[in-house]
């Protein structure tokens, strides 16, 4: 079945992505625009392709260094005569210029990094931009020579061609990047790129998106027996509520409890979907089962693997239990789509996610409701299905759960140590009002013990670790500087009211070099 809720009356803006590092931040600064933007990679799409999909305009990313390196992505120059506008940013320009006969050059003293004041002409594509602004140039290269047709709209100290555009044919280009929030009117230039330039009006919507899945999946998957792993997370749990309005009770939703979850957090999560949404759930206690399997292991990676493996087994048991499963929901988001042709990376931690579900149960079909959406559209749509805040805007947690926040061997009584000890921080930066400051926080237990004094006595307790990180993409991250208040008030009521706590202290390490998680 195709996936693609997108109606083909939606506008559409091409990302056509070179192996620059934006690609992702331009279709969601197009997005925030209200304009739907597709990433495609350049080798994955050919202009006649292009030409037939519809698209109201093209953005080249930026990408490698030089044009004129052999390694260096090309495209078909029969794209320029497609009749659609296009905007090419950085090496985007720089492949336009190439393609269309200009030259571009290398020269060490005309490389730009950073804050850059550009001097911009009276064109379309600065209406509302003043004479001079700042924008985020990152280049080595630079346009020597525009090719015929195209003038120069935009200049710096060192840059000669900070824009270029060819009206006729409604080509334009700029050396710097529009889309980073460093450049002042970037904003107002994606604009007028895609509304005075390409013509759209803006009509991605929630609203319309959300009708058009419900209407989708109505007719599609009527009379079939569905299937949904919900974590609790905010993807599948707004993918559970987006089908459960299509299709009711047909729609099964499996929540596997590893016993490894938040304090209150199980109850939560069947409060919510049980009795708010009147869902078809089924809760599966699997505490025992996922503490027998981990007792006795040390080791980070052999935690991880258990888990994501037992995981499966008991959502198989489950679904076993259901009979025939004509369709398997995933969460999937576009972010996990999206083919970057980035090479392999190195595996840092074995992340647990339900992808290795589709190998071991037997359905006809995958669904995955979500998968043309960024994470805070993701959020829009779940606020607009009256989600409850809490679970839309709830940070990230991962799927192993606390055994990756328990340093040794998980008990039961560690895990309730931590519990308390988590909900009591994360208590107190809520009470702070700090949840918006910080993108993740929470405790974690440590097996180092510790002497300490209580009363009159000798102590000999564990030590508890906070850690809050301020972070876009968890890719990166730096420790937040929470208030003294917060941490002080946090470790008084941790030692005072969790038994066995003799320290706490607070991690002021950024990823790289630690990760966010401590296992
Ligand atoms: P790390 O520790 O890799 O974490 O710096 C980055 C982000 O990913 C989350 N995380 C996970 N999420 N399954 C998930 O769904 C996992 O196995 C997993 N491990 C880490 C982590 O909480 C942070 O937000």
């Amino acid at each position: 079945m195709e996936n693609k809720i997108i109606s083909s009356k939606t506008e559409k803006i091409l990302v056509l992505d070179f192996g620059g590092q934006y690609n992702q931040l331009i279709a969601r600064r197009v997005r925030e625009q209200q304009v739907y933007a597709e990433i495609k990679p350049y080798s994955r799409i050919t202009p006649e392709e292009i030409r037939t999909a519809g698209y109201k305009g093209i953005i080249f990313t930026g990408g490698p260094n030089s044009v004129y390196d052999e390694s260096s992505p090309h495209y078909d120059p029969a794209i320029l005569d497609l009749g659609i506008p296009i905007l090419g940013i950085c090496y985007g320009v720089q492949l336009m210029v190439y393609m269309a006969g200009g030259v571009v050059s290398s020269a060490e003293n005309s490389s730009e990094y950073g804050k850059t004041i550009v001097q911009a002409d009276k064109n379309v594509l600065f209406k509302d931009v003043p004479e001079k602004s700042v924008c985020w140039m990152s280049h080595t290269d630079f346009i020597s020579t525009p090719p015929q047709g195209f003038s120069v709209i935009a200049r710096t100290d060192k840059c000669p061609c900070a824009a270029i555009c060819d009206e006729s044919r409604k080509l334009y280009g700029v050396q710097f990047h529009p889309e980073v929030t460093h450049t002042e009117y970037g904003t107002a230039m994606l604009r007028n790129f895609l509304f005075d330039v390409c013509g759209v009006t803006g009509d991605w919507k929630m609203e319309s998106f959300i009708d058009n899945a419900i209407e989708k999946y109505t007719n599609e998957l009527a009379g079939k027996k569905v299937l949904l792993a919900l974590s609790g997370g905010v993807d599948s749990s707004v993918a559970a509520v987006l089908l459960h309005k299509a299709i009711g009770q047909n729609l099964t939703c499996v929540f596997v409890d590893h016993g490894l979850l938040r304090k209150d957090e199980g109850d939560f999560v069947e409060n919510t979907f049980r009795k708010q949404f009147g869902m078809n759930l089924i809760r599966v206690n699997a505490e025992d089962r996922f503490l027998g399997k981990l007792k006795g292991v040390t080791e980070p990676e052999k935690k991880r693997k258990i888990i994501g493996e037992e995981f499966i087994r008991v959502f198989e048991d489950e679904a076993k239990k259901l009979g025939k499963i004509n369709v398997l929901v995933q969460g999937t988001i576009y972010p996990d789509v999206i083919e970057s042709g980035k090479g392999d990376s190195a595996v840092i931690k074995s992340h647990h996610n339900v992808g290795g579900l589709p190998d071991v149960i037997s359905f006809d079909e995958i669904v995955e409701p979500l998968r043309d959406l960024f994470k805070d559209e993701v959020r829009k749509v779940g606020e607009q299905l009256g989600i409850p805040h809490e679970l839309v805007w709830r940070q990230p947690f991962p799927g192993p759960g606390l055994a990756v926040r328990i340093i040794g061997e998980i008990t039961k009584e560690k895990l309730d140590v931590l519990r308390e000890a988590d909900a009591i921080f994360r208590e107190e930066v809520a009470n702070a009002g700090m949840e918006k400051i910080t993108n993740q926080y929470f405790a974690v237990l440590t097996d180092l013990k510790s002497v300490g004094v209580m009363g009159d006595a000798r102590t000999y307790g564990r030590t508890i670790v906070l850690r809050a990180v301020t972070t876009d993409d968890f890719m990166t991250a730096e420790w937040t500087r929470l208030p003294f208040e917060v941490l002080e008030r946090s470790s008084s009521r941790i030692t005072n009211e969790v038994g066995g706590i003799t320290r706490v202290v607070y991690d002021i390490t950024s990823k790289p070099p630690a990760t966010v998680e401590w296992e």
